[in-house]
């Protein structure tokens, strides 16, 4: 059957994982999936291209040919790839009733079957930032109810046209997934600061779809403004998920606040020295900077993540549906420098062990990690500049992909060979 989910590892091994262990895909459970994740419109640009409609989106992106990368993801070894539909190319207005195009149809079941012939499994994100332009502006996108019977008439016709062929789907990315890590250091507020922060931004999508409710703290605190199910609502949603997808870059530590100030922020941030992780230049680099700070690689806090996700909903199936890290490029960067990538095979490679100690230690039940990303691709807000591939692209000339040094190590990891030279 199909596995269903909203958003956003089981078999324990006898070998003992330490931080100095080398693994490759063999150290993991059978059955483990490795991929690499994309979006639609992150990947695919074309914003005027094959009868599709302007998404929220294009108001501020440039065209992004699509190419064939399906040969790339084969030569990676990798066992899967995860990338959404763009609702304004399968329905370009957002009303069913306007019509489905065909050629948008055409596109998704191209890809698919291209993916299937060459071995590797589609996992499909119905929703990941995009709606039609057109529905935002008849009445908000999702700060609408209306949008419930669109998004489900797009979601019937995804299922019609490629439920055949894709077995895994998620439903929303992102709805809001951090982690928060570092509360075992601090004192009882900041504890419950944290607890709290875990109930808002995993507990709040997660709760509902696990346990037909909203969290009781969640409640509380937005009060009468938080919608309520109706007990046939809470029903429905109980237990609707088969799996949780985390998306993990990064942790932050969390402080109670004591009243709401929204000049300050609500996260701490730490240069902690163990998140240190650098770039070819030995700068240090993590997911990013936000406005509460850089936000570091911390791989121990996927590991808490996974254990939080463990205890809370019964050891539920989860798969890490993102992990990865970027280069900055401003555009002057030498692409000789960005292919020499040892800071993401680090990143990946402790993030690896984490995970790995998660399942074989803790006994948690994760199933599968998709790398983000295949290529370098187009960072919402941060353009071109954030370059997250394991392959570089040239976006100035002519698209090409050059492979980064973590391509080279990916590939012996999936081969099972990490370990010789
Ligand atoms: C979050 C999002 O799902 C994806 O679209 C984004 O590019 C990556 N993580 C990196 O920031």
């Amino acid at each position: 059957g199909s596995c269903f989910f909203i958003i956003l590892l089981i078999i324990p091994l006898l070998a003992n994982a330490s931080n100095s262990q080398i693994l490759d895909r063999h150290s993991f459970p059978d059955g483990f999936i490795f991929g690499t994740a994309a979006s639609a419109f992150q990947y695919e640009g074309a914003t005027d291209e094959g009868g599709k409609s302007p998404t929220i989106w294009d108001h501020f992106s440039r065209t992004y040919p699509a190419q064939d990368d399906i040969k790339l993801m084969k030569e990676l070894n990798m066992d899967a790839f995860r990338f959404s539909i763009s609702w304004a190319r399968l329905i370009p207005s957002g009303k069913l009733k306007d019509g489905v195009n065909k050629e948008g149809v055409q596109f998704y079941n191209d890809l698919i079957d291209e993916l299937l012939a060459n071995g590797i499994q589609p996992s499909l994100t119905l929703y990941h930032w995009e709606h039609p332009q057109s529905l935002e502006d008849e009445y908000g996108g999702f700060l609408s109810p209306n949008i419930v019977e669109d998004f489900r008439d797009f979601t019937r016709i995804c299922f019609k046209e490629f439920g055949d062929k894709v077995k895994m789907w998620t439903t929303i990315n992102e709805p809001y997934v951090i982690a928060v890590a570092g509360y075992d250091q601090a004192s009882t507020e900041d504890k419950e600061a944290a607890e709290r922060t875990l109930a808002f931004e995993i507990g709040w999508h997660l709760d509902p779809v696990i346990q037909g409710d909203y969290p009781e703290i969640v409640k509380k605190y937005v009060g009468n403004k938080l919608p309520s199910f109706t007990v046939e609502q809470s029903k429905m949603l109980k237990n609707s998920s088969d799996f949780v997808g985390i998306n993990y870059y990064t942790a932050r530590f969390a402080a109670h606040v004591p009243h709401i100030d929204p000049q300050k922020p609500r996260f701490k941030t730490d240069h902690h020295v163990e998140w240190k992780t650098t770039n070819h230049s030995g700068d240090i680099i993590g997911y990013g900077v936000d406005e509460y700070g850089i936000l570091l690689s911390h791989p121990e806090g996927l590991r808490k993540v996974l254990n939080y996700i463990k205890d809370k909903y019964n050891n539920m199936p989860v798969y890490i549906k993102e992990n990865g890290s970027y280069d900055n490029d401003d555009g002057t960067q030498p692409r000789e420098e960005i292919l020499k990538d040892t800071f993401r095979i680090e990143y990946h490679d402790t993030h690896f062990k984490e995970l790995h100690k998660a399942i074989v230690e803790d006994g948690c039940d994760v199933r599968g990690y998709y790398a983000w990303s295949l290529l370098d691709n187009f960072e919402w807000e941060h353009g071109y500049t954030a370059r997250f591939g394991l392959y570089y692209v040239d976006f100035v000339n002519d698209l090409q992909r050059y492979p980064k040094d973590s391509v080279k190590w990916f590939k012996r990891f999936l081969l099972g060979s990490v370990g010789e030279s």
